[in-house]
């Protein structure tokens, strides 16, 4: 199963990870506000591999500071950061991940302090490694 250790190795889940959190920030702080015209925003995770390789979300740049910058800058970046890599990590190495209905995920968002999903999540995760594996992970827990 993946390990703390393996997350570094993980770099284009690291993209995924930042180019999420552009689209979606995890503490919308700011009024709310709506664009005046429909746009089409690119979901490009590859520009953290490629052009925007050097970036990084610690508060050294200010183009990518959800977790701020400076001496007020969050605490909780490690911990957090582990956490939003590895549970998409586990998730996608033990399970093929489809949308309940074939359709696109919903994604709009609900007003409050931290950004939620408007609507649940529905997926289907069918286990795609052997059952050991699962059995083993279950009695560690
Ligand atoms: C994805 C996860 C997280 C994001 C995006 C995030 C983002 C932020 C941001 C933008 C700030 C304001 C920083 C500033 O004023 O410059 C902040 C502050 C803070 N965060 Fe987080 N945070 C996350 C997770 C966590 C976790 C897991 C903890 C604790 C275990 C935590 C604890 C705090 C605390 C205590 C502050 C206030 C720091 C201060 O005002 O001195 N955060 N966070």
């Amino acid at each position: 199963m993946v390990e703390v250790s393996d997350l570094k190795k993980l770099e284009y889940l690291q993209s995924v990870i930042k180019q999420t959190l552009r689209l979606y920030q995890v503490g919308p702080l700011s009024m709310p506000h709506e664009s005046m015209q429909d746009c089409t925003l690119e979901f490009c995770p590859e520009r953290f591999l490629t052009t925007h390789k050097d970036i990084d979300i610690k508060g050294q740049h200010f183009e990518l500071i959800q977790f701020g910058a400076g001496r007020r800058m969050c605490p909780g970046l490690s911990f957090g950061l582990q956490i939003m890599q590895l549970t998409p990590a586990t998730l996608l190495h033990g399970f093929d991940i489809v949308s309940h209905d074939g359709k696109p995920t919903d994604m709009l968002e609900q007003i409050g302090l931290t950004n939620i999903k408007a609507s649940p999540l529905q997926v289907i995760l069918t286990p795609r490694l052997s059952t050991y594996i699962y059995d083993d992970e279950i009695e560690m827990i």
